[in-house]
């Protein structure tokens, strides 16, 4: 049997796409422009592996079309909600994704967007490079504190762990946090001196920051509302690092209006690369591009992940991040 035929759908980092190039009869995509729905549904037609991303929307359309040969999707990303899980099983898919790798440089994204929020970092810049510096003044451009503060938690899982000890550790902050799906609160209590909380509003009611680290899943999707926001101290912000779905987006713009909540450092959007206007009007916002895993290592590691998954596949093991 000849090397297995894989179609990578966006560019990756060039030691990635040299090693896939010598393991499979690979097709790179040098243009890296997204594949449209019957690009995507043909590389399924020709390839053995298609390695989506986390902008390739794998929907029932293009996954349920005819004549697949594909076998595999090898998802560059640890978050997988591009794909149709359920209709990707039923047509016999394997999917794998790429866990770990990119917990802490995104980890290190939601420190930044915390600290940038808190500290008009932003708004200080656009300040300076827009000629209106006059020089240092007493009350000029006076933010929050951050070391100390409590810091509230959604979804407890691999990055937010490493966020909870950055901001402990780091910054001497308090950790509230609610997730009813960790497996083991009490090692992570422990660790980082971190309360568990029933519910998302006990730690809404209290912190000063929100970071949200919970997966897009129909029961996640906004899950940060208008109501939500109301519970939110009018002094904190909000943090998203995670999925834009998780908030809705109308309501976060409503909430800043409102005064609700006193800002937001999001890195990820409801309708990517879309961003609601008003957001990008608001000096107490933070907006970065989805950038939680973007350094070179990272890219390098998901790319080789992703490369050791789908050689386990095609040499008849388990691939060792296989989630469908
Ligand atoms: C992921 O892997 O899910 C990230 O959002 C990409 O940075």
């Amino acid at each position: 049997m000849g090397k297995p035929k894989v179609i990578v759908t966006r560019r990756w980092p060039e030691a990635v796409e040299k090693k896939v190039s010598e393991l499979f009869d690979a097709t790179l995509n040098t243009g890296d422009t997204p594949l449209t729905v019957a690009e995507l549904q043909d590389a399924l037609k020709t390839a053995d592996a298609v390695l989506c991303t986390v902008t390739d929307k794998m929907t029932a359309e293009v996954l349920g079309v005819d004549g697949k040969q594909a076998k595999m999707l090898g998802n560059f990303g640890v978050g997988f909600n591009n794909i149709d899980i359920e209709v990707a099983k039923a047509e016999g898919l394997v999917v794998s994704n790429t866990p770990e790798i990119l917990t802490d440089c995104t980890a290190d994204i939601a420190m930044t967007l915390l600290l940038s929020v808190a500290r008009r970092a932003g708004e200080g810049e656009r300040h300076l490079r827009g000629g209106q510096w006059t020089g240092w003044r007493p009350t000029h451009m006076m933010g929050t504190k951050v070391t100390g503060k409590k810091l509230g938690i959604i979804g407890m899982g691999r990055i937010a762990q490493a966020v909870a000890k950055k901001a402990h550790f780091g910054f001497d902050m308090k950790i509230a946090y609610f997730d009813p799906y960790l497996p083991d609160p009490d090692a992570v209590n422990k660790a980082m001196d971190a309360e568990s909380r029933g519910s998302i509003e006990d730690v809404l009611a209290d912190s000063n920051f929100v970071s949200l680290h919970c997966p897009a899943t129909p029961e996640t999707r906004h899950l940060m509302n208008a109501e939500r926001f109301k519970a939110m101290q009018a002094s904190a912000f909000l943090i998203n690092t995670a999925r834009g779905d998780v908030v809705d987006e109308a309501a976060l713009v409503a909430a800043l209006k409102a005064g609700d909540i006193a800002g937001a450092g999001l890195d990820v959007y409801e309708c990517e690369p879309d961003v609601t206007r008003e957001l990008t009007e608001m000096e107490n916002v933070v907006l970065l591009p989805h950038l939680g895993s973007a350094t070179l290592e990272t890219r390098e590691g998901m790319g080789f992940r992703v490369v050791t998954n789908v050689e386990a596949f095609f040499a008849g093991k388990e691939p060792p991040d296989r989630v469908a």
